[in-house]
């Protein structure tokens, strides 16, 4: 097979010509798909489940099939919008008005969904979290975003430090409870009325926030609007090439954002059944899933995709995926072996698409019906306008490599930085959003990702941020100082490393060190505990007390340290 280029598959897809369409196309045109194009009622909740419900062909379709170790169900689009009713119902009379925030700290159940549309029924703004969260990560996002409404379960109550909160007033609690200080989401469920007068929106309003990391400070929230509903129909249409008859399964968890843009809203917008799998990861389950649903269509991530891979061919054998057509993948490189193992597992190319928790929505991506180059991200969507500019934004010829720039705005973008203005400013230059990659584009217009140009750090596809673990570090009683990267890893594309100083009376010992990480892992979470930690003399920083990721990364890698002309005394 030739590696450099994979001609497309047959198939008919929703995209049949790329280059044709990019030239013409206008979001303009994508507004008539929605039922608010004629109505002037806008609510993503409302195209997302009712407009099927309310359509007698559609109704009775299954929309979510829910599947873990203990638990099967089975939900149609009609009995969606009804559960979301009365979930909407259930935030109405606990006093949740349009703009407030209301969070949902739990595991991926059928609850999940109701209560996350029903959130957005009310006007109100979404904030997932994802459920191995522990409780500083819990506490920072509640309290940056002055959450008032937190739904979670009994298990995971003990990480909420419900009395710190002041903002938050009520829980809900999914599960047994006997708490009469909170709100039992089974009772008020069965109290509540099927039916609710969504309501009715602003494009430009507020539907979900989600956190994600940054190289410095804390977690940011990152400010989404209904009118993102756009351009997940679309990239959904045509990216993930969703068909009536197709069975989609999204891996990711909605605390991501690809667990809402690609695994709530591109799906059901195009009114696609989707498969949601609770419980932990194993090849034997996976394939399992893609064989009993018979999935057609699914996105998956590298990290995943690699560990597939490890399990080798006998893992797969058992399993009848035929039924499997498209596969996709996000968050790190595609990796050109993964691309060459997919052609011999599921004889399907694996389309590596781009983009980013900010974006909202696919940008760069790998199309059914165009040649694929394995290694590049593929091509602008329609309407996007992508390019490689310098640090001053100007645009740079092919083969250069430079900042990875999108001409803003588009429909899915955010909209705000949460309370930091000067923080979203900050991601703009001449009229660029400019995305913190480093990439370059070849003649042919495909472009090839590089790497990212902060500290950024990306374990098996999810972002960590230096410095929220560095902080947790420090806390821990035996740490003095602490420096934070991401060490190159085959599967995971990075681990996180810490480098760390003790304080007097501290020796090193494998007991301390596991402790120090056990304290990560108990205080953030387990994805973000170092799985490396490295005793040092002293941390190097700058003369103004900057921690010098960049040559710690430079001695990890035994690489040439470059300037290190503001490296303190
Ligand atoms: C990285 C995930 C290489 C990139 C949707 C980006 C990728 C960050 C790819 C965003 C890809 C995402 N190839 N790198 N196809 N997709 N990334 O916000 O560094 O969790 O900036 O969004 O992941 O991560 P986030």
């Amino acid at each position: 097979m030739n590696m450099q280029r994979i001609e497309t598959m047959t198939g008919n897809y929703n995209l049949e010509n790329y280059e044709e369409m990019y030239k013409n196309f206008n979001w303009e045109e994508v507004k008539k798909e929605f039922s608010w194009y004629d109505s002037g009622k806008v609510n993503i909740a409302y195209e997302t489940i009712d407009r099927h419900a309310d359509n007698p062909d559609k109704a009775d379709q299954t929309a979510l099939i829910y599947t873990a170790p203990d638990r099967e169900e089975k939900l149609t689009f009609s009995e969606l919008k009804q559960k979301s009713n009365q979930f909407a119902n259930v935030l109405k009379k606990h006093e949740i008005e349009k703009g407030d925030r209301v969070f949902l700290f739990m595991p991926r159940s059928p609850e999940f969904y109701m209560s996350f549309l029903g959130i957005l029924k009310v006007g109100a703004i979404a904030g997932p979290l994802f459920e191995a969260f522990m409780e500083q990560a819990v506490r920072d996002r509640l309290e940056d975003s002055e959450a008032k409404m937190l739904i979670t379960t009994p298990e995971l109550l003990n990480r909420v430090p419900v009395n710190e909160l002041p903002n938050l007033e009520k829980i809900v609690l999914v599960g047994d409870t006997n708490s009469s200080d909170h709100i039992d989401f089974y009772k008020e469920m069965e109290q509540a009325s099927k039916s609710f007068d969504i309501e009715w929106v602003d494009l430009e309003d507020g539907m979900l926030l989600h956190y994600t990391s940054g190289s410095t400070g804390k977690p940011k929230g990152v400010y989404h609007v209904h009118n993102a509903m756009l351009q997940h129909y679309q990239t959904a249409k045509w990216v993930l090439d969703l068909q009536k008859d197709d069975v989609y399964w999204c891996t990711a968890d909605p605390g991501w954002v690809t667990g809402t843009s690609y695994g709530i809203f591109g799906p059901w917008l195009n009114g696609v059944t989707n498969v949601i799998v609770g419980g932990r990861f194993s090849p034997e389950n996976w394939y399992k899933t893609l064989q009993d649903y018979k999935v057609s269509v699914w996105y998956s991530a590298p990290t995943a995709f690699r560990k597939l891979m490890s399990a080798g061919e006998d893992a797969v054998k058992p399993f009848d995926i035929s039924n499997l057509r498209h596969v996709l993948s996000v968050g790190e490189p595609l990796n050109p072996e993964v691309i060459a193992w997919g052609m011999d597992a599921f004889k399907l190319r694996i389309h590596d698409t781009w983009w980013m928790t900010e974006t909202g929505a696919q940008l760069i991506c790998n199309y059914p019906a165009l040649d694929m180059k394995p290694g590049s991200m593929g091509k602008p969507f329609p309407g996007i306008t992508a390019s490689i500019i310098d640090n001053e934004g100007n645009e740079l010829p092919p083969n250069q490599m430079g900042n990875l720039a999108i001409k803003a705005p588009w429909p899915s973008m955010m909209r705000a930085i949460w309370k930091r203005p000067e923080k979203y400013e900050s991601y703009f230059l001449n009229g660029w959003y400019v995305s913190g990659d480093s990439a370059y584009k070849d003649e042919e217009g495909y472009f090839w990702f590089q790497g990212r140009l902060d500290d950024v750090i990306n374990t098996s596809g999810e972002r960590v941020g230096p410095f929220e673990v560095e902080s947790k570090l420090i806390e821990h009683e035996a740490v003095a100082e602490a420096g934070v990267i991401g060490k190159p890893d085959p599967e995971r594309g990075e681990i996180i490393k810490a480098f760390i100083t003790l304080n007097d009376g501290y020796n090193k010992s494998d007991e301390l060190l596991e402790d120090i990480r056990q304290f990560v892992k108990k205080g953030l979470s387990a994805h973000a505990a170092p799985r490396e930690i490295e005793v040092a003399d002293k941390i190097p920083k700058t003369r103004s007390g900057k921690i010098m990721r960049r040559l710690l990364k430079s001695w990890e890698l035994g690489l040439p340290t470059g300037d290190t002309s503001t490296l303190e005394e």
